[in-house]
């Protein structure tokens, strides 16, 4: 299968931009953004899990643990349709806005684009995994001028501290600026779910406060829900209302007492 890990090879799994607003959930009104069913992922004959259930709702934080190889980043990919489940199913609801972070890769060196471009892709690529675009968004737009969509990436890259340096070429950044452009980028088309993976690798305690600053901050002005594959517990643990873990191929669901 050919990896689509590396973000500038994802530009299928960006959304179509329609909103240059926020949106205005009430806190009260959590809508059902995904829901996970019986999912089993076998690759041959090795079993990664099987009976994985667990939903997630708007606002709502969900921590994706386990070991190295126990299938978080198979599991993250197979929302996004870019594996096949074995078995069960998983729903994403129709028309919601998804932003991923894909676990960190080098990006090819001779890559010619800037931090500032990586991050218009999170705006500009097409939506070719979902095949429809929603125009039930409030204040639902198919189409923005280059000013909106500037507004937009400078917005993002504002808000993950990047400007300094988002000019410059990308394989000149450091790990952690490089980090910093990917999340701007799943944050550029304001997206309603947000799929993470190890976002917080490669970032100093700082910023890695601030991505979470960012992302409780998106809980309560987009009711924003995330699902956040994390082997760093601390930053997060104020965050988080599920916790998803993944132990000999099944998936444990509970609360924040589930931590080691
Ligand atoms: N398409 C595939 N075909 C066969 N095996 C695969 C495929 N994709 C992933 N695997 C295997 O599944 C296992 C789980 O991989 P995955 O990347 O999901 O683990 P992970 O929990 O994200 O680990 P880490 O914490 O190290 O990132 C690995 O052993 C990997 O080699
Ligand atoms: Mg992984």
């Amino acid at each position: 299968m050919k990896d689509h890990s590396n973000a500038v090879t994802y530009e299928y799994c960006q959304r179509m931009p329609i909103n240059c607003q926020p949106l205005s959930h009430p806190p009260h009104t959590a809508k059902r953004l995904l829901s996970v069913k019986q999912a089993g992922m076998q690759f041959g004959q090795r079993l990664l899990w099987q009976h994985v259930n667990f939903s997630i709702v708007s606002g709502e934080f969900v921590a994706l643990l386990g070991a190295n190889g126990t299938g978080k980043t198979t599991l993250l990919r197979s929302v996004l349709q870019l594996n096949t489940l074995t078995t069960g199913e998983i729903h994403l609801t129709r028309g919601i806005q998804v932003g991923y972070v894909p676990q960190l890769k080098d990006f090819e060196p001779k890559l010619p684009i800037r931090g500032r471009d990586l991050v218009k892709l999170g705006i500009d690529g097409e939506n070719y995994l979902f095949g429809f675009i929603n125009p039930k968004r409030p204040n639902g737009r198919l189409w923005q001028s280059n000013r909106q969509k500037k507004y937009l990436v400078d917005k993002a890259i504002a808000e993950v501290g990047g400007e300094a340096f988002c000019d410059a070429p990308l394989n000149m950044l450091s790990g952690g600026e490089q980090q910093r452009m990917r999340i701007a980028q799943a944050l550029a088309a304001e997206p309603d779910l947000l799929l993470m993976d190890e976002p917080l690798l490669s970032l100093d305690a700082p910023s890695q406060q601030v991505v979470c600053d960012i992302l409780a901050h998106r809980k309560h002005t987009h009711q924003t829900a995330v699902l956040m594959i994390s082997h760093e517990l601390e930053p997060i643990k104020p965050l988080i209302d599920k916790v998803v873990y993944i132990k000999n191929s099944r998936a444990q669901v509970g609360g924040i007492e589930m931590l080691p």
